[in-house]
């Protein structure tokens, strides 16, 4: 039901072409996964999804869990036909999520905090995050990690991970379905030798993935890159790897070239609310002057439904006349240009192309900030 194939290794770099095979479909790997963290992409219809060639897409176990909650989920039928989504989905197990928030108390068994609405306290631990996960049926769970912040001491990281551990395999136990895949996240902070020493353990539980949390916490792309070359010696070759919360073009393709499979990152959808458009020669700020008689597409280049059907100079007014129309016409530019992003990345280690692909995608895409 679920297999991973290592279809090709770029020959000018560590850049990995792979298949990931779900029961909702096949994903071609290096894979972008735009996030619908309420189990909607935001200002977007999943047919709209679709369109911009998306495989896979990501949801939050903490948020379908306060709400509608997961029971209401499977009474639907599953998240996939709650959504009307039906290719592979990905369920993020909360971690991430709870270690976020402003008040909550961590114990050795998970995290208590309070319900944003209605002041309950609730508990989420490796047990509830699987269990819940479990209900609402995603192709890809995530284990129950801990995501610390950065910078964190070694103390405090490597008794971080011990616990991350307990709970991996605590997961592990308690998964009950074998149409879905449990991964695990890899943490460690900035430390080569955490970052070995969880791999290895993780790696000893037999998962039939590996992700890489704990990054994307305001380290920068030099120590983003660094925990990457750190970690992937210690996964094995023949498993999907999942960058967490990644991230910027630039933060993927450097990634990609470092051996990573997957990542998922909320930038494209919520820049597009912001009015900040990607395109291959950088990115556009649509509420500036500049755009108000501009009748060129977004991206003259891109073939998306917005690129195709508008211009710079409607999506300006939109943004000027607060539209909700410009959040998805931008949306389903950006989470195309994503797509676009990941296809080219294929294309090129296909072509054992990787290297040069990025240096000629990065100095048009990096020439101007407008
Ligand atoms: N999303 C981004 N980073 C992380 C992480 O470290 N753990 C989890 N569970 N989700 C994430
Ligand atoms: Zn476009």
């Amino acid at each position: 039901m679920f297999h991973f194939e290592l279809l090709h290794t770029d020959r000018s770099s560590r850049a990995r072409r792979g298949r990931l095979t779900t029961p909702h479909g096949v994903i071609e790997t290096p894979i972008f996964m735009p996030v619908g963290t309420h189990g909607a992409l935001k200002a977007m219809t999943t047919a709209q999804v679709e369109e911009t060639g998306a495989q896979i897409i990501l949801s939050n176990t903490y948020h379908l869990h306060l709400r509608p909650g997961e029971g209401l989920v499977e009474k639907a039928g599953g998240l996939h036909r709650f959504m009307n989504w039906s290719r592979p989905i990905l369920t993020d197990s909360g971690g991430f999520q709870v270690f976020s928030l402003p008040k909550k108390k961590i114990t050795d068994q998970g995290v208590f905090f309070r319900h944003e609405v209605s002041g309950k306290e609730i508990f989420l631990g490796p047990q509830e995050a699987t269990r819940i996960q479990n209900a609402l049926g995603a192709d890809i769970i995530m284990a129950f990690d801990e995501c610390i912040p950065y910078p964190s001491t070694h103390a405090y990281a490597a008794q971080s991970i011990q616990k991350t551990l307990r709970w991996a395999e605590i997961c592990l136990k308690s998964h009950t379905r074998p149409d879905q895949a449990l991964f695990a996240i890899v943490q460690g902070s900035t430390y080569a030798d955490l970052r070995r020493d969880c791999a290895q353990a993780l790696v000893g539980m037999d998962f039939p993935g590996y992700a890489i949390g704990g990054v994307s916490v305001g380290e920068g792309l030099e120590l983003l890159k660094k925990v990457v070359e750190d970690t992937t010696p210690h996964l094995p070759e023949k498993k999907p790897r999942y960058l967490m919360g990644v991230g910027l073009p630039e933060d993927i393709l450097e990634s990609i070239e470092r051996g990573m499979d997957m990542f998922d990152c909320v930038i494209p959808t919520r820049y597009a609310r912001s009015a900040t458009l990607f395109t291959s020669h950088g990115r556009l700020r649509l509420t500036h002057r500049r755009y108000r008689r501009d009748f060129f597409p977004v991206d003259p280049a891109c073939e998306c439904y917005c690129c195709r059907n508008f211009t710079r100079a409607y999506l300006h007014h939109l943004y000027n006349a607060n539209e909700v129309l410009s959040a998805t016409l931008a949306a389903i530019h950006n989470v195309h240009f994503y797509m676009n992003l990941t296809a080219q990345a294929r294309a090129a280690i296909e072509k054992n192309d990787f290297a040069a692909f990025k240096r000629d995608f990065l100095a048009a895409y990096l020439s101007r900030e407008k």
